[in-house]
């Protein structure tokens, strides 16, 4: 009797396991043999989950001081920052800022050839990092490409960007928040082969870092050998107050009022509660550097709410709510060599308010 029964559970289980082996085989299959045509992958670093992001946003609204990576992450605050840059970047509206990253862009291809890889560092929609890709593909290397961005949106689009250059397979999108994904070296050698040549592109990101904290960042990622386009926004001149205060307008203007007021807005402050204002103050490391910092000031007492947390922010208090450096090449030549990154040549636009370095990674 007992015999009978087991063994008609043993066949039974031998069935379930069969039944669950031909499943298993028929999914991966399916996976195998029916890709997504076009589909794009994306990798989603812990360093962008969303408790993540929340905290940042929960540590910044309690301190402040909100942290410039948050005016970029949501669909439509990357939309609003694609409208002011189409609006004010040099990039879009000069030619000879155009020529400045053409021509760099040139210089450094010359040095790489075979296995190339771009590593796109905070690459917004990719326009920029498109015409180092352009000059490498040209001179006829073997290209991968790894955008990586806080915002999912301006990855999608740089990465899809680039595939007038380089073949899909070989390009890796990443989400990152490049001050904390510690392991991004480690990322990076998963993906790219041992041999062959390393870019970084570090375009327009040195402005809304404090330098001390990202440039340590850079001189862990770079390794002898590699090389990096790195852009800066620059104050031209002897004087660095008078050269901060004439930029100024290029960032108080509607297209960076709406932008700025995305964050806000999205979360709940109506933008009749205050009022942003722009000034120029001194670095808080390094009280030689300006940067222009915009606030927005509390008109009346507003309180604030996201989850369970509550913000108040009595009247005539204020929330930082951006900053962007101006150098000078002087400053940012120092900074680059105190980092170990050597700056090999630049390019300068003709009014001396945007740079291109090419740096190497020293021992
Ligand atoms: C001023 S834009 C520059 C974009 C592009 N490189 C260019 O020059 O046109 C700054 C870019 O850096 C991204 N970003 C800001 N903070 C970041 C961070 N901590 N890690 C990665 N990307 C970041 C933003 O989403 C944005 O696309």
């Amino acid at each position: 009797m007992c015999n009978g029964t087991c063994d008609g559970l043993l066949f039974s289980l031998a069935c379930w396991i069969n039944w669950l082996r031909l499943k298993l085989v028929s999914t991966s299959e399916i996976l195998r043999i029916r890709p997504v045509p076009d589909a794009l992958h994306l990798t989603i670093h812990p360093s962008q989950f969303p408790d993540v992001e929340r905290a940042a946003l929960i540590d910044g609204l309690t301190n402040r001081c909100v942290d410039p990576r948050l005016l970029y992450q949501s669909p439509l605050q990357s939309a609003r920052w694609l409208k002011v840059f189409e609006r004010w970047a040099p990039f879009v509206n000069r030619e000879d800022c155009r020529a400045i990253y053409r021509r760099s862009s040139e210089r450094a291809a010359a040095d790489l050839a075979g296995e190339v890889a771009v590593i796109a560092l905070g690459c917004g929609d990719g326009s920029k990092d498109m015409q180092l890709l352009e000059e490498l593909n040209r001179s006829g290397a073997n290209l991968r490409f790894v955008p990586l961005d806080v915002s999912a949106a301006l990855v999608t689009r740089a990465s899809l960007a680039a595939r007038k250059f380089v073949s899909s397979e070989r390009i890796h999108p990443i989400v990152a928040d490049l001050a904390r994904a510690n392991d991004l070296s480690n990322w990076l050698d998963d993906r790219l082969p041992p041999v062959g040549g390393r870019i970084f592109t570090f375009y327009g990101m040195i402005p809304n870092f404090e330098p001390l904290g990202i440039l340590p960042v850079l001189a862990n990622l770079l390794r002898p050998g590699d090389r990096m386009l790195f852009s800066v926004n620059l104050a031209p001149g002897n004087d660095l107050d008078e050269s901060v205060n004439r930029i100024l307008p290029q960032y108080d203007n509607p297209e960076t009022r709406a932008w700025l007021m995305t964050l806000l807005e999205e979360n709940g402050v109506a933008a009749n509660s205050g009022e942003l204002k722009f000034s120029v103050e001194p670095g808080p490391e390094l009280d030689e550097l300006r940067r222009i910092v915009a606030r927005f000031h509390f008109v009346g007492d507003t309180t604030l709410k996201i989850g369970g947390t509550a913000f108040r922010y009595p009247a005539n208090t204020d929330l930082r709510m951006f900053f962007s450096y101006r150098y000078s090449v002087q400053q940012i030549e120092r900074l680059l060599v105190r980092f170990r990154m050597q700056p090999l040549k630049s390019w300068i636009t003709n009014n001396g308010e945007e740079g291109v370095f090419l740096c190497s990674a020293e021992t």
